[in-house]
């Protein structure tokens, strides 16, 4: 009995600062990255997407994923990059789809620049990258395999395809980012069902049993991941 009240109260606890799901209304921005407007949509960060500072980025991704402030903080400096107003101390989400600053040919889930319109999850585009995630638990060769074959589709598709250095190494960090924080960082592996749910409904899949990390996420994991998984790359035959 008592167990089974503990197991209700652990089930009710809410996220820290994970306020209730809606969709983004007209008026408000959003951008290429579907965590930052997973957050949005949940009220993490400001529902309208825009003039996001260094604090309200790094106490969202704190208090809903468990990212250490110095990584946040070293992410949001790149995210004012993405801000065409001199000397910008926030962003939108929008901005964050100006072509080839951050924003990259050969994503996941939007179509190249050049095809359309990076902001909006594109079905067309996620079902050539969901498959590869071969199995009900998704692990970085499966990640990395998607993420090559994306690349390819991209340069055999698109006259205008580039990829810089950078944008290859956000690629990469896109590609662990998500299989360990829908999953798990230590098995480098995350739950296909979730994945699949966040990224087509911009959704945290809390309903399906994600939870809040409870290792923080550190510089160290993402900079480690970003080795290994890139070494994978290498490994693996191109698709
Ligand atoms: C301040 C923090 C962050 C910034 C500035 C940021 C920025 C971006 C940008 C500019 C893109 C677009 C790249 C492209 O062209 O595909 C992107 C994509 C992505 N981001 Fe974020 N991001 C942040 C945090 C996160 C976090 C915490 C996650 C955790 C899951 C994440 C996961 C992803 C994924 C998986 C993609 C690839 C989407 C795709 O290829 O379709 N991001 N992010
Ligand atoms: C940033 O957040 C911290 C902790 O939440 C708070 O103490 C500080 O006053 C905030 N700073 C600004 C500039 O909002
Ligand atoms: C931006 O910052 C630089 C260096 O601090 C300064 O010289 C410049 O006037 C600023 N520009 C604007 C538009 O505020
Ligand atoms: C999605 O991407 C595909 C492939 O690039 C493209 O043909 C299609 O028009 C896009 N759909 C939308 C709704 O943008
Ligand atoms: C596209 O593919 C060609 C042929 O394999 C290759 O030489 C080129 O470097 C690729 N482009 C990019 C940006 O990777
Ligand atoms: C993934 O999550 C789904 C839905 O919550 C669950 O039914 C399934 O057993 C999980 N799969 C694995 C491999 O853990
Ligand atoms: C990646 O490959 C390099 C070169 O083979 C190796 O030294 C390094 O230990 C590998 N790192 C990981 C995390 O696998």
């Amino acid at each position: 009995m008592k167990i089974n009240i503990l197991a209700a109260v652990v089930t009710a606890t809410p996220v820290l600062g994970l306020g209730e799901w809606s969709s983004p209304g007209p008026y408000d921005a959003r951008g290429p990255c579907p965590m930052l407007n997973t957050l949005a949509n949940h009220g993490a960060l400001p529902r309208d997407g825009k003039d996001i500072s260094r604090n309200v980025t790094m106490n969202a991704l704190a208090d809903v994923l468990n990212f250490e402030r110095d990584l946040s903080s070293f992410l949001f400096d790149f995210a004012i990059t993405t801000n065409p107003k001199p000397n910008a101390t926030t962003f939108s989400l929008n901005d964050l789809a100006n072509h080839n600053v951050l924003e990259h040919d050969a994503s996941l889930s939007r179509p190249d620049a050049h095809f359309g319109n990076t902001i909006w999850f594109n079905q067309t585009v996620f079902d050539e990258t969901k498959s590869y995630w071969t199995d009900e638990t998704v692990t970085f060769e499966m990640a990395a395999a998607a993420m090559l074959a994306r690349q390819k589709s991209s340069n055999l598709t698109n006259p205008e395809f580039s990829l810089s250095e950078l944008g290859s190494a956000f690629s990469v960090g896109e590609s662990v980012a998500y299989v360990v924080v829908i999953g798990d960082k230590q098995t480098r592996t995350a739950n296909r069902t979730w994945l699949e749910f966040w990224f087509e409904h911009e959704r945290l899949p809390t309903h399906l049993g994600w939870r809040r990390p409870e290792l923080p996420f550190t510089s160290d994991d993402l900079s480690g991941g970003m080795e290994l998984l890139g070494n994978i790359t290498r490994q693996t035959p191109s698709a």
